[in-house]
């Protein structure tokens, strides 16, 4: 079996994204970027059935190399963001305060340094079709300069150079969802900081590169 080891990353990561609560039964789904091919998780397989073998491989135009099984319906969206930029990971899921905040932003303020981590404002991507190439643009052009965006009506997207990398802010992107989601709930002004605050943010947090912030003050 080829790339058997990324093929098991593949399934780690579906398995934490599970033990987490940062998943909703089949849905998700996880990807690594190996030179022109794609190691992602097949649709619509339980989590706790999945096996490196169900893992596929595929071109990064799409064409199967080896996948027993159908590949996740959100292929689309994994090529596009890899043909776009330097990726090494990306993980798609759709946990609550991500998707709920999808519902009623355009953009996630910075109101906690966190942002940083993502590079700044973390965008919603317009409403298309599940699977679709559509989704597939919105996403990317979401995810110009940022390493997460969320999806309207839909859930959520990080990347990062590897899917160790990717995985990890998942998480943060749901606390930053659920904290603004909550300041927002209680009607009054939320706080946000200013460009300079979170650059200085962003020096602190490793792996994040300040020239990376949108400067805007908003
Ligand atoms: P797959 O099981 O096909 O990956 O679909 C789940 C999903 O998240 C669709 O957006």
């Amino acid at each position: 079996m080829m790339l058997e080891a990324e093929r098991q990353s593949v399934v780690d990561a579906c398995h934490v994204m599970q033990n987490k609560g940062l998943v909703v039964g089949t849905a998700g789904n996880v990807s690594i970027r190996v030179d022109d091919l794609v190691v992602i998780s097949p649709s619509a397989v339980p989590y706790e059935e999945l096996t490196a073998a169900d893992v596929c491989v595929h071109r990064l135009d799409g064409t199967p190399v080896e996948a027993r099984l159908k590949p996740s319906s959100e292929l689309p969206l994994h090529l596009s963001v890899y043909q776009a930029t330097d990726a090494g990971g990306i993980t798609h899921n759709h946990a609550p305060a991500s998707t709920a905040m999808g519902l009623v932003c355009d953009e996630v303020p910075c109101s906690h340094y966190y942002s940083a981590m993502f590079g700044g404002p973390i965008r919603v991507a317009p409403y298309a079709e599940f699977g679709t190439d559509d989704l597939a643009r919105n996403v990317t052009e979401a995810l110009a300069g940022r390493k997460g965006a969320l999806m309207s009506n839909h859930g959520a997207i990080t990347t990062g150079p590897t899917l160790a990398k990717a995985l990890d802010l998942l998480p943060y992107l749901e606390y930053i969802c659920e904290v603004q989601l909550r300041a927002m709930s209680t009607g009054r002004p939320v706080k946000t900081l200013s460009a300079e605050q979170m650059a200085d943010a962003g020096i602190g947090i490793s792996g994040y590169t300040p020239a990376a912030l949108n400067t805007d003050k908003s």
